[in-house]
C-alpha cells in the first residue's frame, strides 16, 4: 500500500475510534445546578481495527495490490492516453465502466436523424471518463459497509451483449458463476461500421457473399462500397471475449462446422489467469493471481482439476501440435491475402516498447503481423517501407495534414479492391491472431475461422 493510503487509513481508524460509544463517559456539567449524576457507559463499540484489518493485512489486500502492481491493467498507459473520451472510457476507465454497468448502457447503435446515420450507444459521459483502473474497477462494493460482503463481490458478472452487433447477440460464460463476463464486458472486439450507413456491419451477409466487392477501388464513390480499407480498419485489440465464446468472426461455410473447445463452457478466464492466488511465493514468474497473466503458467491446467496430467511448455498433444497448427493456418492466410504480390497485411517485428507502436503479437507469426493493413499511412505507419519488403497500397482516403510530397507518394502505390472474402478473411485474421494463445482459448472455433477463410480465397 502506498505511504499516502496507510496514513489516510490511519486517520480514518482514528476518526471512529474516537465517535465509537465506548469514549463517552460523561455528560458535560449544565450552566446552573449541580453536576448531574455520571451517566452510565456505554457498550462497547466494534473496534474499528478489527473489520479494517479484515481486509487490511498482509496476506489480503496488502499482498494482493502488490500482485496487481504486475497487471497490465495497473501498468498499462491506455487508461491516460484514453481519458476524456466518452467512447473509449467504457473499457480504458474505472469510473466509465462502473457508470456502463450502473446505467445499464445498452450496447445498440441508433439512427441520428439529422444525420442520417447510426452512431454508437455504448459510451460513459464526459464527467465518468477517467481513472485508471484499481480494485475498485472490478469490485465496486469496496468499502460500502466494511463487511465482508464488500469483498470479493464483483462490479458485473452479466451476460454480456456484444456491441459489435449492436446488441444482438449476448456472450454468456457461464463457468465459474459466470465471473468471466466481468472480464469480457471489456476484452470484446471494438464494432466494424458500415460506410454507407454508420451502422454495424453484417457478418452473416459478408459471410453468405464472398465474391461480392466490399470496396471498389476503382469507384472510391460507389454507394454499394461498405467498408474503405486503411491501416487502421481492425476489430480492437479485445479479441479474447468473442473467440472464446465463439461467436466473433466472419463465418463462411466452409469444411468445418463452428464449434467451440470444451474450454468455453467448463472452464473460466479466472481458472487459467488467476491461478495459485495465496501469496506472491505462489506465482509462476509473472503470472497468476491478481497479475492475471497466464502466460508462463501452466500449472493451472490440471490444478482445477480439468485436465488428469501435468501439462508443461513441452507437451506435444495439448500444447505444442494445437498451436503449430493454428499458427500454420496464421500463416497461409497471411500468404493467401495478397495482390499483384504485395501482401495486404502489415508487418511489425517492434517488441521494444521504448520505441512505442510495440506488436504485442510479433511472436505468433514468422512475418510479424501485427493485424493492421499494409495501407500507405505516414502518420500512424512510419515504418512502412522498412517493413514491408514487398510495397504497400494505396490510401484511398488520404488525410489532409499529409504533405504535397506523401500526397503525390500514395498515388504511385497500386490500388487495393476488397472482395467480401478478403475482408471478412482479414477480420477472422486479425481476432485469431490477437486471441493470443494460438487457439488455446478456443482450438475447434479458431481452426474453423481460419481453415473456411483459406479455403474461400
Ligand atoms: C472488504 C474489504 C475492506 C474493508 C473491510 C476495509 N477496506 Fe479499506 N480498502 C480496501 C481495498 C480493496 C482498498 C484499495 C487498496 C488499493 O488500492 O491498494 C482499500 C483502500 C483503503 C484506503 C486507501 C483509500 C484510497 O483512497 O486510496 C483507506 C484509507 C482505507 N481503505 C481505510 C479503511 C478503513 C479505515 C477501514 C475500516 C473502517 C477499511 N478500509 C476497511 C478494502 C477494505
Ligand atoms: C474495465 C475493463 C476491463 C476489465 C473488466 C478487464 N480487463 Fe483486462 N484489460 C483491459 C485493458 C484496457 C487492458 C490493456 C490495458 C493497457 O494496455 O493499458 C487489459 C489487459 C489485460 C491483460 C494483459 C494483456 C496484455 O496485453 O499483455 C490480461 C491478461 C487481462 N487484461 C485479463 C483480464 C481478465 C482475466 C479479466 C477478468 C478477471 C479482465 N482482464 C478484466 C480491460 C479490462
Ligand atoms: C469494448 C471495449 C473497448 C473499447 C470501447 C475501446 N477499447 Fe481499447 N482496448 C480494449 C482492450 C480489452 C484492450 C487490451 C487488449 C489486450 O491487451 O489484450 C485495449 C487496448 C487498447 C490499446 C493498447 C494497444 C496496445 O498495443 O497495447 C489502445 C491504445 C487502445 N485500446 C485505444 C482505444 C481507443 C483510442 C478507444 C476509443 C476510440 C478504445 N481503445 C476503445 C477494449 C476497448
Ligand atoms: C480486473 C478485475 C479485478 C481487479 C482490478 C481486481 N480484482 Fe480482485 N478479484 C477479481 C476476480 C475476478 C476475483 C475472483 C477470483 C475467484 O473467484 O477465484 C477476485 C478476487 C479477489 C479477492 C478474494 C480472493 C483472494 O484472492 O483472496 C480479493 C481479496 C480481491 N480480489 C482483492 C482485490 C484487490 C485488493 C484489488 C486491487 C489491488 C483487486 N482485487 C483488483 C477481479 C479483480
Ligand atoms: C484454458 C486456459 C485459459 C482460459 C480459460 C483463458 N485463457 Fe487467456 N490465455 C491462456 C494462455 C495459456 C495464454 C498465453 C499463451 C502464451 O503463453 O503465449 C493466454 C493469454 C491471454 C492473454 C494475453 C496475455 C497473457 O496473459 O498471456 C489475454 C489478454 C487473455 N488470455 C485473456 C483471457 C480472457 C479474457 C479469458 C476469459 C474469456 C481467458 N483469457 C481465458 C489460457 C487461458
Amino acid at each position: 500500500m502506498k505511504l499516502k493510503n496507510i496514513s489516510r487509513l490511519l486517520f480514518y481508524a482514528f476518526v471512529i475510534m474516537c465517535i465509537a460509544p465506548s469514549c463517552v463517559k460523561e455528560g458535560p456539567a449544565g450552566l446552573t445546578g449541580d453536576t448531574g449524576p455520571a451517566g452510565k457507559d456505554g457498550t462497547n463499540g466494534v473496534d474499528a481495527n478489527q473489520t479494517c484489518k479484515m481486509c487490511h493485512n498482509p496476506t489480503k489486500v496488502d499482498l494482493i495490490a502488490v500482485q496487481y502492481e504486475f497487471s497490465k491493467h495497473s501498468y498499462g498507459e491506455a487508461a491516460f492516453e484514453e481519458a476524456g473520451n466518452t467512447g473509449c472510457a467504457p473499457c480504458h476507465s474505472q469510473e466509465g465502466f462502473k457508470y456502463v454497468v450502473a446505467n445499464k448502457v445498452p450496447a445498440t447503435f441508433t439512427l441520428n436523424t439529422t444525420t442520417n446515420r447510426y452512431a454508437n450507444d455504448y459510451a460513459s459521459i464526459a464527467s465518468a471518463a477517467y481513472g485508471e483502473y484499481g480494485c475498485s474497477t472490478c469490485h465496486n462494493s469496496i468499502h460500502a459497509t466494511y463487511g465482508s460482503s464488500d469483498l470479493p463481490s464483483l462490479t458485473t458478472v452479466a451476460p454480456v451483449p456484444m456491441n459489435m452487433w449492436g446488441g444482438k447477440k449476448i456472450m454468456d460464460l457461464k463457468a465459474d458463476g459466470g465471473k468471466s463476463n466481468l472480464c469480457i464486458k471489456c476484452h470484446q472486439p471494438r464494432p466494424q461500421t458500415n460506410l454507407q450507413t454508420g451502422n454495424v456491419q453484417d457478418y452473416d451477409g459478408i459471410a453468405a457473399n464472398p465474391t461480392v466487392l466490399a470496396y471498389d477501388a476503382n469507384d472510391n464513390g460507389s454507394k454499394t462500397n461498405i467498408v474503405r480499407p486503411s491501416y487502421r480498419m481492425h476489430v480492437h485489440y479485445g479479441a479474447i471475449g468473442a473467440i472464446y465464446a465463439g461467436m466473433g468472426g466472419v463465418e463462411f461455410a466452409g469444411s468445418l462446422p463452428y464449434t467451440s473447445s470444451k474450454h468455453t463452457t467448463e472452464a473460466s478466464c479466472i481458472d487459467c489467469h488467476m491461478g495459485a492466488k495465496g501469496g506472491l511465493s505462489d506465482l509462476v514468474g509473472r503470472s497468476g493471481g491478481h497479475t492475471f497473466f497466464a502466460k508462463g503458467n501452466l500449472t493451472t491446467c490440471n490444478a482445477t482439476g480439468c485436465h488428469s496430467t501435468a501439462i508443461t511448455s513441452a507437451s506435444t498433444t495439448l500444447w505444442l501440435n494445437p498451436r503449430a497448427e493454428i499458427k500454420t493456418l496464421l500463416t497461409t492466410l497471411a500468404t493467401k491475402l495478397t495482390v499483384g504480390g504485395v501482401e495486404i497485411l502489415n508487418r511489425n517485428p517492434n517488441t521494444n516498447e521504448a520505441l512505442g507502436g510495440v506488436n504485442l503479437w510479433a511472436s505468433l507469426t514468422a512475418n510479424k503481423y501485427d493485424g493492421y493493413l499494409n495501407v500507405y499511412d505516414p502518420i500512424n505507419n512510419p515504418n512502412f517501407a522498412a517493413n514491408n519488403p514487398s510495397g504497400t497500397f494505396q490510401n484511398p482516403a488520404p488525410s489532409s495534414s499529409w504533405t504535397a510530397e506523401q500526397k503525390a507518394l500514395n498515388l504511385t502505390f497500386p490500388k487495393l479492391s476488397l472482395t467480401n472474402a478478403q475482408y471478412g478473411a482479414i477480420l477472422n485474421f486479425q481476432l485469431c491472431l490477437r486471441e493470443y494463445s494460438l487457439g488455446i482459448h478456443n482450438f475447434n472455433y479458431t481452426k474453423a475461422l481460419l481453415t473456411n477463410s483459406i479455403a474461400k480465397l
